[in-house]
C-alpha cells in the first residue's frame, strides 16, 4: 500500500467484479439504442477503459475535460477545458464520472449536454458520496458508496498524483494538511 493512504476502500478484484456487473447491466439496457459514453477527464480514464471493455454491444466513445476541484476543497466553478467532438443529437448519452460528490460538476455536464438534444442521457458513476450532495442529481449506474473521506487512485487524484493506484483508498490527512 501507498505510503500516503491510511486504507484501502476497494480493492483491484472488487472494482472488476463491479465492472462486469456495470457492463452487463449497460448491456442489457441499451441493447438498441444508439450508446454514446462520455468520458469526464481525468479522473475516469481508467474506469472507463475497464468498463468498454465490460459493455457486449457496439458503442462510440468521446472525451470531455472539465475542471472545478483544487487540492481537496471544490470550487463550485465548472469550467469545460476540452469539450467532446462529436454530435449527440439522437444519441443515448452515458456520462462516466470517476466520482460523484457534490454533483455540480455532473449537473452543470448534463445540463449543457441536454440543451444539444440528445434522445437519452444518464450517469454511470464508480463511486459516489452522497453526504456531500449539493444538487439533486442522481447516478442511474454506481458502484460502491464511499464514506466522507478524500479518497484517491484508480484514476483520482489530489494534486494529479495516485492517479495509478490500482485501488481506491483513504488519502491521509497530513497529506493534505488537516
Ligand atoms: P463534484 O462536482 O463536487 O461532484 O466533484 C466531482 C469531481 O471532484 C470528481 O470528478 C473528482 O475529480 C473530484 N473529487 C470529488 N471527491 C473526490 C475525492 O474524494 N477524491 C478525488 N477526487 C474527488
Ligand atoms: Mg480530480
Amino acid at each position: 500500500m501507498h505510503k500516503d493512504v491510511s486504507e484501502i476502500l476497494v480493492g483491484e478484484r472488487e472494482i472488476q467484479n463491479k465492472i462486469s456487473e456495470l457492463g452487463e447491466k449497460i448491456t442489457r439496457d441499451y441493447r438498441d439504442k444508439n450508446l454514446l459514453l462520455i468520458s469526464v477527464l481525468k479522473g475516469s480514464f481508467i474506469f472507463m477503459a475497464d468498463l468498454i471493455r465490460a459493455v457486449g454491444i457496439d458503442l462510440n466513445i468521446d472525451f470531455m475535460i472539465v475542471s472545478s476541484f483544487s487540492g481537496t476543497v471544490s470550487t463550485g466553478v465548472v469550467r469545460i477545458v476540452h469539450d467532446i467532438s462529436i454530435p449527440v443529437e439522437g444519441l443515448d448519452l452515458l456520462i462516466v464520472e470517476d466520482i460523484l460528490d457534490s454533483g455540480r460538476t455532473l449537473e452543470y455536464i448534463t445540463s449543457i449536454l441536454k440543451g444539444r438534444g440528445p434522445k437519452s442521457i444518464e450517469i454511470c458513476a464508480l463511486l459516489d458520496k452522497p453526504s456531500r450532495r449539493m444538487v439533486d442529481i442522481k447516478a442511474k449506474y454506481t458502484g460502491f458508496t464511499v464514506p466522507d473521506e478524500f479518497v484517491v487512485g484508480y484514476g483520482l487524484d489530489y494534486n494529479e498524483k495516485y492517479r495509478n493506484l490500482p485501488y481506491v483508498g483513504v488519502l491521509k490527512p497530513e497529506v493534505y494538511g488537516v
